[in-house]
């Protein structure tokens, strides 16, 4: 376990540089997105610069974001995968949304919430990226017929929405457990800090210092 002090690396700098840059791709991608739903929000499009400099740009962007997912998911799927252990986090919901911490609710690196959160981010990532492109009008779009179009349309924009209303949850989450920011921008959270929101993965880290400490690598 990497410390500083009284402190745990739950974030590496590749992993939180990739994600901040993402939070700065999406939105622009977002906001250019929202801006063509309904009129009174065209004013979004200026954002990036111009209306037609975001009808440009959009598409461009979110290959970028589905690329830094992509990173994301190589980095994090493996403590994303749901375990026995999650089932209790979920029975146990109510009291984790009221911020009691009576029983070891047995959490990993990451709680069932999140790892819900993440794999709805990563599936909608891929319908956006899938339908995106085939609505492409510049490249892809004269390829597919009408139908094919419209459907994608239909796809891009509920999954759109989707990924934005799950980022809003995400935000709130991070809002929320207060001192998980300061991990993702420091890289670095307390130890009390993860004893309480992730006790598991406190009993695993701990349980692989004192090994090394009995058995200390040459
Ligand atoms: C202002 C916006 C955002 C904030 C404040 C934020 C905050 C955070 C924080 C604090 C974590 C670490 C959670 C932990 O250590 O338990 C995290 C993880 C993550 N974030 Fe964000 N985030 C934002 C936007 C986004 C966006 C736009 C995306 C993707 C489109 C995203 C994708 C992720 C992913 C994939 C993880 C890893 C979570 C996991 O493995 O379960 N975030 N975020």
């Amino acid at each position: 376990m990497a410390k500083k002090n009284d402190t745990i690396l739950r974030t590496k700098f590749p992993e939180r540089l990739c994600h901040w840059f993402l939070v700065i791709c999406f939105f622009f991608t977002a906001m250019s997105g929202l801006s063509w739903f309904y009129p009174s929000l065209s004013w979004l499009s200026n954002l990036l610069g111009s209306p037609q400099l975001a009808r440009i740009l959009h598409p461009f962007l979110g290959i970028i974001v589905f690329l830094a997912l992509c990173f994301m998911l190589v980095r994090f799927a493996k403590y994303n995968l749901f375990a026995k252990t999650d089932l209790i986090w979920f029975r146990n919901v109510k009291d984790v949304i009221l911020n009691r911490h009576g029983q070891k609710l047995q959490i990993g690196k990451y709680n069932a919430g999140q790892k819900v959160l993440f794999w709805l981010i990563m599936a909608s990532i891929l319908v956006l990226l899938v339908s995106g492109l085939i609505m492409w009008r510049a490249y892809f779009a004269h390829l597919f017929p009408i139908w094919v179009l419209r459907l994608a349309i239909l796809a891009h924009s509920v999954s759109g929405i989707g990924l934005i209303l799950l980022i809003l949850g995400h935000i709130y989450l991070a809002l929320w457990v207060r001192g998980s920011i300061t991990g993702m921008v420091t890289g670095y959270v307390s130890r009390a800090w993860v004893r309480q929101h992730h006790d598991r993965w406190y009993d695993e880290l701990a349980a692989r210092e004192a090994a090394a400490k009995t058995d200390p690598k040459p």
